[in-house]
C-alpha cells in the first residue's frame, strides 16, 4: 500500500487528537481528481467535526482526515474526467462529508474542482474555497444582494466575514462590518463603516439595514433582528434563525447550511480573483504537522482573514 503523511483523527476531542500519522493515499474512482495538496485551511468547521459536534448530521468513520480547502496540482484523473489532466493546477472544496485535505493527496469530485485562480500561489488560493462559497451563498443564493442596498457584516474580518464584504462591495452594496482587534482590516477590504463590538453595541448605532449576515450566533444574532428595514432578512451561517421571531419583526431569515454548484463557483471566484476584484487574506501559514496550533488559534475566535496549513514548501 502506498502511503502518505496526513492529520487525522481516531476519536473525537481537543487539539490533542490530531495525528501527524502515515496514512494510505487514496485511490480514485470515476468522476474524481486526485490533487497533491500543496495547501488548505483551518475553518471552524474542521474544529466542530474533530470535537464530535458534527457526528448527529455526518456519519464519519474513524480514522478521518479533516480539511476542506485545497489548491494543489492534479496527480491523476478517474476514468472519463476530460476537464483536468495531471500537472493542472487547481483548487477545490474537500471533505465535509469524507476524507479530507489535511494530507499530501485527497480525492474530490471533479464538479468540486476549478482551475486556480492564476495570480495566486497555493497559500493564498487554498484561503479560498470553503468561505468564498458560504459568502456567496450567503449574499447571492440568499439575498440577491443588490446595488445600493446596505449590509452589516458580523465578524468581517473572519474567514467569511472577509470575503464577504469584498462581495457586498462588487455587488455595490454600502457595507457595515463588525470586529474588534481586527478592525483595522475592515478598511482595507472596502467596508464603508467599521463598528468595535467590544466597545459599541452594534444595535445603538445600526438602524434599517437591508440584510445582515450573521457569522457568529448566540446574543450577535438575538440582538441583529431591530437594526433591520421592513422587509429585510437576517442570515445566518451558524444557527437557523427563528421563523417565529422573523415574522413578529416583519422580516425574513436564511440559514445558509448548503453550498452553490462548487466547481462552476469556484471558476467564476478565480476570474474574480484574477482581475484584482476579490483577494484572500492569509495571516498565518503553519506546516501541516502543526494542525494542533492551527486549530488552536481558530479557537481562539480571534482569526483574521484565514490561516493556512502548508502541505508543500515552497
Ligand atoms: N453554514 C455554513 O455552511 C458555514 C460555512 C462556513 C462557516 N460557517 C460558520 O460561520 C462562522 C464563522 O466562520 P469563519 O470561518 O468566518 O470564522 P473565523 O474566521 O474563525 O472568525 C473569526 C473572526 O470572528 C470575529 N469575532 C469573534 N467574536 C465576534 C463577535 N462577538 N462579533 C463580531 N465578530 C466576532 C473576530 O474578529 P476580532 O478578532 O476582530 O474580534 C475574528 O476576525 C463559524 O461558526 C463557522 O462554523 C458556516
Amino acid at each position: 500500500m502506498t502511503t502518505m503523511k496526513a492529520v487525522r483523527i481516531h476519536a473525537y476531542g481537543g487539539t490533542d487528537v490530531l495525528a501527524y500519522e502515515d496514512a494510505p493515499r487514496p485511490t480514485l474512482g470515476d468522476s474524481e481528481v486526485l490533487i497533491r495538496v500543496h495547501a488548505t485551511t483551518v475553518n471552524p468547521f474542521d474544529c466542530a467535526v474533530r470535537a464530535g459536534y458534527m457526528s448527529a448530521y455526518i456519519n464519519y468513520t474513524f480514522p478521518l482526515i479533516l480539511g476542506t480547502d485545497v489548491s494543489g496540482v492534479v496527480e491523476d484523473v478517474g476514468a472519463g474526467v476530460a476537464s483536468f489532466a495531471p500537472g493542472d493546477n487547481v483548487y477545490a472544496r474537500a471533505g465535509v462529508t469524507r476524507d479530507g485535505a489535511y494530507a499530501e493527496y485527497v480525492v474530490v469530485p471533479v464538479s468540486d474542482v476549478a482551475a486556480k485562480p492564476q495570480s495566486l500561489d497555493h497559500i493564498h488560493a487554498a484561503a479560498i474555497p470553503h468561505v468564498t462559497l458560504t459568502a456567496w451563498q450567503a449574499l447571492d443564493g440568499a439575498v440577491n444582494l443588490t446595488k445600493g442596498q446596505t449590509v452589516l457584516i458580523h465578524a468581517a474580518a473572519g474567514g467569511v466575514g472577509h470575503i464577504a464584504v469584498q462581495l457586498a462591495k462588487l455587488r455595490g452594496a454600502k457595507v457595515i462590518g463588525t470586529a474588534s482587534v481586527n478592525l483595522d482590516l475592515l478598511r482595507d477590504l472596502g467596508a464603508d463603516e467599521g463598528i468595535n463590538y467590544s466597545t459599541t453595541s452594534f444595535e445603538n448605532v445600526v438602524h434599517n439595514v437591508d440584510v445582515v449576515l450573521d457569522t457568529v450566533g448566540g446574543d450577535t444574532q438575538q440582538r441583529s433582528w431591530s437594526v433591520l428595514k421592513p422587509g429585510g432578512i437576517l442570515v445566518s451561517t451558524v444557527q437557523a434563525p427563528s421563523e417565529e421571531i422573523a415574522a413578529a419583526h416583519g422580516v425574513r431569515q436564511y440559514f445558509v447550511f448548503s453550498s452553490p454548484p462548487i466547481g462552476k463557483t469556484l471558476a467564476e471566484v478565480a476570474t474574480l480573483v484574477d482581475a484584482g476584484q476579490i483577494k484572500p487574506v492569509v495571516s498565518t501559514v503553519l506546516p501541516l504537522k502543526q494542525a494542533r496550533q492551527a486549530h488552536g488559534l481558530i479557537e481562539g475566535k480571534h482569526a483574521r482573514g484565514k490561516i493556512v496549513l502548508q502541505v508543500v514548501p515552497g
